[in-house]
């Protein structure tokens, strides 16, 4: 049976846990957080609309959409506003003065997680108890007090994503599975009631029956009138960008190999090398060469030095992702020109990169399971004469004084 392990993160967004991998989706730091500080704040995506009205973004792994919803948000609260300076009207800008076009090519294996992306709360003020909605001692230890919420998510962007991912999987009705999720009663405080209204609208409205249609103008008046200002913004919104919202439930590796589209961004957001090498691989990595344009960025939060080797071996220039809140350095960026990187990797990450820690994952043909890429990796580790990373750490160390 399929089971969801939410929690709220301590920025009053919704994370989940996976026990199968004992792994996190999401920080405990902050999920809208997260998106914000390692893939949008980085993009430097102020830059990129001064000079260009259209973008592609890819978002490998998107699971409950934090990073595309983040960059939605993001455009919005920026971009969007520049429209109040253009003197036109809505349906001039509609017809032929097209702000932007938005593509987001948004890939995961997990269907429930991208049909829920926006029913997912980020909006959590107040919890007194029970943040978690399952027992993890070592989530829980990494919880706060208080909630701090650092970003606004706005919350009728969660209207025109749901209207947009009924658009591309109507089948979302009939599916049992994820129907049963939104129903049950121990994930109810972690999504968004409102939204969950809609969706029942949604759904009545499909059918023919008039006593459903009855139902279903009776739900239009009361949902709609008391979302009116939000949906009215998201109508809007449909209406003025383009914005075109592509989902893939397949994996990443088989969704890009029949892709042809270049992106502008891409963001790689999979669980870690050690879980899920086959989105790691120095093979992998060749083939979003390909799919990206010569000025655009893939951005990772991973650190692996496994990870920066394989871009580089992959031919790209790669750096690291500053974040100014907490002054440090939190993930890799990788790109086709060496200008777009603003911080270089240091002495100390390039000296990693040639221990045995650096040793990338390899998947030839894109086709090996993750058991067969870790056991491939463990023997080429075990076999390679180069250095450890820990003595390497103990020499640079003990070099510099540190
Ligand atoms: C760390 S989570 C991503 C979190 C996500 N960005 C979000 O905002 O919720 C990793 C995701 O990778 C997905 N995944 C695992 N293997 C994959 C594969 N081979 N191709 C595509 N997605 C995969 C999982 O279903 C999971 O949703």
């Amino acid at each position: 049976m399929y089971e969801l392990y939410p929690y709220f993160t301590n920025d009053g967004s919704v994370g989940l846990y996976s026990p199968k991998d004992d792994d996190i989706y999401h920080s405990t730091y902050g999920a809208l957080s997260e998106a914000y500080e390692k893939f949008i704040l980085p993009a430097n995506f102020d830059k990129y609309f001064k000079t260009n009205s259209d973008i592609k973004i890819l978002d490998i792994c998107f699971g409950i959409g934090y990073n595309s919803k983040s960059f939605l948000n993001y455009f919005f609260e920026n971009f969007q506003k520049k429209l109040s300076d253009i003197n036109t009207t809505i349906d001039a800008i509609d017809t032929d003065n097209k702000f932007c076009k938005i593509y987001i090519k948004a890939v995961d294996t997990d269907k429930n997680l991208i049909y829920l992306s926006p029913f997912i709360r980020t909006d959590k003020k107040f919890i007194f108890k029970n943040r978690i909605g399952f027992e993890n001692e070592k989530i829980s230890r990494l919880l706060n007090v208080k909630i701090k919420s650092k970003y606004k998510y706005n919350r009728f962007l969660n209207i025109v994503l749901l209207k947009k991912i009924i658009k591309s999987c109507p089948e979302i009705f009939e599916d049992e599975e994820f129907n049963k999720i939104l129903r049950d009663k121990k994930y109810r405080r972690f999504l968004d009631q409102k939204i969950c209204r809609i969706y029942e609208f949604y759904k009545i409205q499909g059918c023919k029956n008039t006593l459903l249609r009855r139902s279903s103008a009776f739900l239009h008046n009361i949902y709609y009138r008391y979302l009116s200002k939000s949906y009215k913004k998201a109508l809007k919104y449909l209406k003025i960008n383009d914005l075109i919202f592509d989902v893939n439930i397949d994996d990443a590796r088989r969704t890009l190999l029949y892709d042809k589209n270049i992106y502008n961004y891409i963001f790689l957001d999979a669980f870690t090398p050690a879980k899920c090498p086959c989105l790691w691989t120095v093979d992998f990595f060749k083939l979003l060469r390909k799919h990206l344009d010569d000025n655009g960025m893939i951005l990772t939060y991973s650190n692996s030095a496994a990870v920066r080797n394989a871009f580089i071996q992959a031919g790209f220039w790669v750096g690291k992702i500053y974040n100014k809140e907490s002054d440090k350095f939190m993930g890799t960026v990788a790109a086709k020109k060496l200008e777009l990187i603003k911080n270089g990797l240091s002495e100390y990450d390039l000296g990693l990169i040639k221990t045995k820690a650096g040793i990338v994952y390899r998947d030839e043909n894109l086709t090996l399971d993750n058991g067969a890429i870790i056991a491939a990796h463990e023997k080429e580790v075990a076999n390679s004469s180069l250095m450890s990373s820990s003595k390497f750490i103990k020499t640079f160390r003990g070099a510099k004084n540190v």
